[in-house]
């Protein structure tokens, strides 16, 4: 690996490390060619655009997707929606949480974790991450009241929750997993792939996802009667297909995935491994290169609870100071790498708690107050509730490992990783 001689930082004039900026992260995204093309144009030539019918018979794609998906985790069952959010949603009702029923999640996971329970009338419980950047066990566990339903680990950025320890708390305590996978397809822990470790798994499609098909869903589940819930819901009160009898019928809205998302999906199924195994191989070159400079400065890694289940798709490192992690960050956008500190209290993201205001705030649609209605005990929440993950993420940076970068930019990226890293020692 070659070391470029100009230390000056590109933030004070020097030249940038990398020649060009990372484009925007979203792998399947680039992907699309020939292949998705025509998996589109059979969709239309046979008018097939509903999974359920058409003037034409057959299998629909959706069926198809669904098939594939569940066989390459390994689970009994999937089901195509129409989003991530939707996923979550489906997932709750398949596991029987409703109003009133507290669902203990982390304090960092795009703000849709939450809104999905509320949507289904439950109570969000925002528990602390750790440095896995994922739900801290024990304090998930410490959250847990006697209206507890279930806990929801988020396998944010690529990599595993704390599965078998948020496992064993689900044992003992006898709530229910759902595992929010929407960050994590193509990733596993202990050798089992996320989304079939817990009670049900939800996948998000949507375009900045490592596999797309623009926006879309999957839920996972070996569990046939929760699958046979998620179905009713997604689907109304099953209209379509299911025969159940009459008494056994829930109602639903709809979250059906049409037949040429499902069509791009299948041949994006295809790709998702060999996207894994490139970004596994970059963030092993980057880490190999970055590593014994952070070291020496104080830098440390996330902890990623089982490292040969991440998907690699990103990179963090803590700084030992918020300030710090800011400095580091705006320095190596200016070396054209394509990178951020996780919370700032100043600039609003929603995958921090901290600026969940419709959550925080308990603000609600109707004059009736929300699913807070339902609480059985006091629900505070307050933007300072888990200083620890405000703490981690405040001083964490995030590099996204892009499968498509080459050896070059993967080498330009360690020069100003450690160019910035050198300058803030
Ligand atoms: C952790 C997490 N959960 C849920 C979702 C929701 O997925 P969607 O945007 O497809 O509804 C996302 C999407 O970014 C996410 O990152």
């Amino acid at each position: 690996m070659t070391v470029k001689t100009d230390s000056l930082l590109a933030i004070n004039g020097g030249t940038p490390a990398r020649s060009r900026m990372d484009p925007y992260m979203a792998p399947g995204g680039k992907a699309l060619d020939e292949a998705e093309e025509q998996a589109v144009l059979d969709v239309l030539r046979a008018k097939r655009l509903f999974r359920f019918s058409g003037p034409e018979e057959g299998e629909s794609k959706a069926d198809r997707f669904e098939r594939a998906f569940a066989k390459s985790l390994g689970a009994a069952h999937a089901l195509a929606v129409t989003s991530g959010t939707a996923a979550l949603i489906c997932g709750l009702q398949g596991i029987g949480v409703g109003p009133g029923d507290e669902v203990i999640l982390p304090a960092y996971t795009w703000m849709a974790s939450a809104t999905a329970v509320m949507a289904v009338g439950g109570i969000p419980v925002i528990a602390e991450i750790d440095e896995s950047l994922t739900l801290d066990p024990v304090d998930a566990e410490r959250k847990i009241s006697p209206h507890t339903k279930a806990i929801m680990p988020v396998h944010m950025r690529g990599a595993p929750a704390r599965m078998d320890a948020i496992l064993d708390i689900a044992q003992r305590r006898g709530l229910r997993v759902i595992e929010d996978c929407a960050q994590g397809n193509g990733a596993s822990f202990g050798g089992r792939r996320l989304g079939s470790i817990g009670d049900v798994g939800c996948f998000s499609l949507q375009f900045s996802k490592i596999i797309t098909t623009g926006e879309g869903g999957m839920v996972a589940t070996n569990d046939q009667d929760i699958w046979q819930r998620a179905f009713m819901f997604h689907d109304v009160a099953a209209f379509h297909r299911l025969q159940l009898e009459d008494e056994a019928v829930l109602w639903g809205a709809n979250f059906r995935m049409s037949e040429m998302p499902a069509a791009i999906g299948l041949v994006q199924l295809g790709r998702l491994q060999g996207f894994v195994d490139a970004a596994r191989a970059r963030k092993e070159m980057l880490l190999a290169g970055i590593q014994p400079s952070a070291a020496d400065r104080g830098v440390t890694f996330r902890d990623i609870p089982d490292p040969a289940g991440d998907s690699g798709i990103a990179l963090a490192m803590f700084l030992d100071s918020p300030a710090k992690a800011r400095a580091a960050a705006e320095a190596l956008n200016a070396e054209n790498i394509a990178a951020g500190v996780l919370y700032q209290p100043d600039r609003r993201d929603i995958h921090v708690y901290a600026h969940w205001l419709p959550v925080l705030t308990k603000r609600s649609w109707t004059e009736g107050g929300g699913p807070w209605r339902w609480a059985k005990r006091d629900i505070c929440y307050a933007p300072e509730m888990c200083p620890r993950s405000l703490d981690i993420l405040g001083r964490a940076v995030v590099l996204n490992v892009d499968p498509y970068m080459s050896n070059t930019d993967v080498e330009e990226t360690v020069d100003g990783v450690t160019k910035v890293l050198d300058a803030l020692a």
